[in-house]
């Protein structure tokens, strides 16, 4: 047993104000009353944009009869998102009835070394980001697997730790080297090991550009994979700013790893109606 209190990282309750913070409560207290997607939808939740990747992954698994996924945090720095994930995952797993097992993954003393330029590094430099390793276990979950080294080392045994398929993946390793060493180890892998749809979550485009950091990794993969292309979901961030501008910004970042060869990729989705809007004449 663990007595670790699940709760939102301190990162994370420090962007939100005072009253955005009683909101939540409120709102988590009188659960019932309250829709929890509509409430990531119109931002009333801790690292709101993790919550929907992790929303969106649990209906996609639903629809396929898969009762458990994995999400995975490429680069983790001092830890906040897997704290953040350890809450939200509970959040989730209540609303969607859907389990996660949390695998994150960090180099552990900071960026690596690099002298590639696709690497951005007018954006980022050596040792940046350190974890405390021993301070971060401490927070973790016995289920939170921490796995530290290059993730071209560790990624490959993470995705065969068990039967459930990756829901949801956030990419933050910065750099273009490191986002290609983990596209390269999810090219190869085979399509029961992931959702038919599996989210993807980038977090590093700003000031990067199509020919460096992880736009270039994203577009290598896709140049080098016939049956798995990592796409936008089009209109995603205006279509979701109707509730929420910061979506506008936010929903950028969340993508859709296809599987075109999964064979649940064509199970029809049960909230589809909802999207295309019925057109029988009423
Ligand atoms: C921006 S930080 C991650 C922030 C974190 N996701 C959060 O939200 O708090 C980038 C991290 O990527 C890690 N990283 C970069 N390249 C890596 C590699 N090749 N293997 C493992 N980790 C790497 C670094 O150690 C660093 O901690």
């Amino acid at each position: 047993m663990t007595n670790i209190k699940v709760s939102p990282s301190g990162q994370s309750k420090g962007f939100v104000s005072n009253t955005k913070k009683f909101s939540i409560a409120f709102r988590n207290i009188f659960r019932r009353f309250f829709d929890y997607k509509s409430d990531v939808l119109m931002g009333y939740e801790y690292r709101p944009h993790y919550a929907l990747c992790l929303l969106l992954a649990a209906e996609g698994a639903k629809k396929i009869g898969v009762k458990s996924l994995k999400v995975f945090e490429i680069g983790c720095a001092g830890g906040s998102g897997l704290i953040d994930l350890q809450y939200l995952t509970k959040q989730v797993q209540s609303y969607t009835g859907i389990n996660f097992e949390i695998h994150g993954f960090d180099y552990g003393i900071g960026m690596p070394p690099s002298d590639d330029v696709r690497d951005c590094l007018y954006l980022w430099q050596e040792g940046e980001y350190p974890m405390d390793i021993d301070k971060l276990k401490a927070k973790l979950l016995s289920s939170t697997q921490l796995h530290i080294g290059d993730v071209a080392n560790t990624l490959n045994s993470a995705c065969s730790m068990s039967e459930s398929p990756i829901g949801v993946i956030f990419f933050d390793v910065d750099y273009y080297t490191s986002t290609k060493s983990a596209l390269d180890i999810l090219s190869l892998l085979p399509s029961k090991a992931l959702l038919p749809r599996t989210i993807s979550y980038f977090d590093d485009f700003l000031f990067t550009s199509d020919y460096s950091g992880e736009l270039l990794a994203i577009n290598e993969f896709n140049q080098i994979s016939c049956d798995r292309k990592i796409s936008r979901i089009p209109h995603l961030s205006s279509y979701l700013s109707l509730k929420w501008q910061n979506w506008i910004y936010l929903g950028e970042k969340i993508f859709y790893m296809h599987s075109f060869n999964h064979n649940q990729y064509s199970i029809m989705d049960i909230d589809a109606d909802k999207v295309k809007g019925r057109l029988d004449l009423t």
